[in-house]
C-alpha cells in the first residue's frame, strides 16, 4: 500500500513538471517533453502493476474440493446465520398432515408437464379460449410448466383406480409448484404453490366435499369458520364452485369479509372416462387452491412476492 502511495506522489510531481515547459528554450522543449512523458508512462505502468498485485492478494482462492465449511471466509453475518426451512414448506407439511389425518393419500406433482395433462385430460375443448385463461409458459419443445395442480388429476385417478376395483374409494391430495405467465404484484406471483384434492366413490356428493373442505380449513386455522360458495366455471368439473371462507376476526377480518380460497366441483364425466373410470358407476369431486394465499392469511402477510424473493429479513421472521 505504501508503495502505491509513493508512486502516486511521484505521478503528481511529474504532472507539475509540465508547467515548467514554458520556461524552457523553445528548441529544448521537445526533448524535455519526451523525457517527462517517458517517466510518467513508467510510473503509470508501475501503479497498474501494484494495483493488480493488491487485487490478487484480496481474492481468496476457493478450494472447490474442500469437504466442509467452504464459506469460512465470508462475512460473520453469514457465518452465524443458520439456515431454516422455508415457511411455505413448513406450512405445506401442515396441510398434508391435516389431509393425511383425514385419510388422504399424497402424490407429488411435477414441474414440467404436457398439453395432454394441462388441458386435454381435463376436458378443455381443443382451441377453446379457456386454455388461454391459464397464462401458461411453454418451453421451446412445447412442454408446459404446470399452471395448476389439476394436471395431476388424470394420473391420480389412474394410479388409484385399483382402490375402486377393491371396493374402496379414491382419496388423494397432490401439492405442487405451479407457474403462470402473468403480471406480478403484491397478490400475484408467476410461481406459487397449490394443493389439489381428488375424491371418487360410488355415491359421494357435493355435501361430502363441502364437509371435507370445511374440516380442512377449520383445522388449518384452528377455529370454527363461516363458509360460502358461489358458482364458478372449470371445464373439468360440473357443476363448478368457488369456495370461500369468512376472514376470521382473530386474523383481522370483519363480518362479511369473504375470501375465495379454492375452486372445486363434481368431476366431469369425461375426466373420469379419460382415466378409464366409468362415470355411470362412480362419482367424484375435486378441488384445488393456492398455498401461498392460505399461508398469507394465517400470518397476516401482505406481499406474496416475499416467498420467492430470497429476502433473508423476511425468511428470518419464521
Ligand atoms: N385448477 C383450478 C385453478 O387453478 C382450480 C380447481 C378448480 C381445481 C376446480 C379443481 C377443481 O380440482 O375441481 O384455477
Amino acid at each position: 500500500m505504501q508503495e502505491l502511495e509513493k508512486l502516486k506522489v511521484e505521478l503528481k510531481n511529474i504532472n507539475s513538471e509540465y508547467s515548467k515547459i514554458k520556461d524552457i528554450a523553445p528548441e529544448k522543449r521537445g526533448e524535455f517533453g519526451r523525457e517527462i512523458n517517458a517517466r510518467k508512462n513508467e510510473i503509470l505502468a508501475k501503479i497498474a502493476e501494484v494495483e493488480e498485485a493488491l487485487l490478487d492478494a484480496e481474492v481468496e482462492p476457493l478450494d472447490i474440493t474442500a469437504p466442509c465449511a467452504p464459506n469460512e471466509k465470508l462475512p460473520t453475518f453469514y457465518d452465524t446465520l443458520a439456515g431454516s426451512e422455508h415457511p411455505l414448506m413448513t406450512e405445506l407439511d401442515r396441510v398434508i398432515n391435516i389431509y393425511q389425518s383425514m385419510g388422504f393419500d399424497v402424490m407429488e406433482s411435477r414441474q414440467l408437464d404436457d398439453e395432454y395433462h394441462m388441458f386435454d385430460s381435463l376436458n378443455f375443448p381443443k382451441e377453446h379460449p379457456a386454455r388461454d385463461g391459464y397464462d401458461t409458459f411453454r418451453t421451446e419443445e412445447g412442454l408446459i410448466p404446470p399452471a395448476h395442480t389439476s394436471t395431476m388429476q388424470n394420473r391420480a385417478l389412474k394410479r388409484f383406480k385399483h382402490n375402486l376395483d377393491e371396493g374402496k374409494n379414491i382419496a388423494v391430495v397432490i401439492p405442487g409448484r405451479v407457474y403462470r405467465n402473468e403480471d406480478v404484484d403484491a397478490t400475484h406471483e408467476h410461481t406459487f404453490y397449490q394443493c389439489e384434492g381428488v375424491y371418487v366413490s360410488k355415491d359421494c356428493t357435493m355435501g361430502n366435499m363441502l364437509g371435507i373442505l370445511r374440516e380442512f380449513f377449520e383445522k388449518y386455522y384452528e377455529q370454527k369458520l363461516n363458509i360460502r360458495t358461489q358458482p364458478g366455471y372449470f371445464p373439468f368439473t360440473e357443476p363448478s364452485l368457488e369456495f370461500m371462507i369468512e376472514k376470521p376476526k382473530s386474523l383481522g377480518g370483519k363480518k362479511g369479509d369473504f375470501l375465495e380460497m379454492l375452486g372445486c366441483g363434481m368431476i366431469h364425466p369425461n375426466v373420469l372416462k379419460m382415466a378409464g373410470i366409468n362415470p355411470e358407476e362412480y362419482h367424484g369431486f375435486a378441488w384445488g387452491g393456492g398455498i401461498d394465499r392460505l399461508v398469507m392469511l394465517r400470518f397476516g402477510l401482505k406481499d406474496v412476492r416475499n416467498f420467492e424473493s430470497g429476502n433473508l429479513n423476511f425468511l428470518k421472521e419464521f
